[in-house]
């Protein structure tokens, strides 16, 4: 039994499964936040990274070029996601990248090795955050960095408004328990890593477009996917007359550049004293 066995079997199911199907997809709909993250982890040549949470390898990868001969380590809990991350290293010919089955939260890290943790939405999910990013400080060395991509409070997600509102949804994922939005609460990420030894934390607010595909036909396939788990019970007519106020949804958001939602990102930066 691990630390976090519900997220274990939703990551390793249906969550997981939609996640490995559309790894380029997820990449390229955060390419924006993903920039801005990546230059405030200021991950120099030769510098130890953990990327935590780390999916299909994006942030591992790109960590590892920034590092050079740095060595880079992804951890996650999902099986199929580190497969696509390994096969991604080696297509990407970056010998600098490990990738371990790990629950970050418990995994012994070897204490004080590493210069940098960032994580790209992979740490939200933890059933004890405080437990857990207190274990990630272990691993970092005095002075090392933490550096985080959260999502910002629902009031700024366009995106998961309008696929709650679709589906019918009304209650919005919980901001003080494992969920999208669990680090989205300036006051929770600053209490949260201040109990778990960090100091210095700051809070930096990214806004950009999230991308959801080349047109509507595009976009909607991907979307309709993403939803598949809240409609899967439903009866057939609801079901269509939800996948046809979402094709709309969709649709109302085509412009030159594709399919966009508005979203608005944490840039999270601490340190272990
Ligand atoms: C929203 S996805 C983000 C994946 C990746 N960082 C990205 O940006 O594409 C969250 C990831 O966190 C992982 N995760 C959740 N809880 C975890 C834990 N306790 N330890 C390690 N990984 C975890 C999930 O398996 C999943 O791959």
């Amino acid at each position: 039994m691990t630390a976090n066995a519900e997220q274990q079997e939703a990551w390793n199911g249906a969550t997981g499964a939609i996640w490995t199907s559309w790894a380029d997809r997820f990449d390229a709909g955060v390419a924006e936040h993903h920039t801005a993250f990546l230059d405030a982890a200021e991950i120099a040549p030769a510098e130890a990274v953990l990327d935590v949470g780390c999916g299909a390898g994006r942030t591992s990868l790109d960590a590892a070029r920034a590092a050079v001969n740095g060595p880079v380590t992804g951890v996650d809990i999902a099986t199929g996601l580190l497969t696509i991350a390994r096969h991604r290293a080696v297509e990407a010919g970056v010998g600098n990248v490990v990738f371990r089955e790990a629950d970050a939260q418990t995994h012994p890290f070897p204490p004080g090795d590493l210069d940098v943790v960032v994580s790209r939405h992979g740490s939200m999910f933890f059933a004890d955050p405080v437990a857990a990013f207190a274990n990630l400080a272990t691993g970092l060395r005095h002075g090392g960095r933490l550096c985080l991509l959260t999502w910002q409070g629902i009031e700024h997600q366009e995106w998961m408004r309008a696929f709650l509102a679709a589906a019918g949804v009304r209650n919005s994922p919980p901001t003080d328990a494992p969920s999208p939005l669990s680090l989205s609460d300036p006051a929770r990420v600053h209490r949260v890593l201040g109990a778990a030894g960090f100091a210095d934390v700051t809070l930096t607010a990214h806004r950009a477009p999230m991308w959801y595909g080349a047109d509507t036909d595009d976009a909607f396939a991907f979307v309709a996917d993403l939803q598949a788990g809240l409609l899967g019970d439903l009866r057939a007519e609801d079901r269509e007359r939800i996948l046809a106020a979402l094709r709309a949804d969709v649709a109302a958001h085509e412009g030159p550049d594709g399919v966009t939602y508005d979203s608005a990102t944490w840039i999270v930066r601490a340190r272990r004293p």
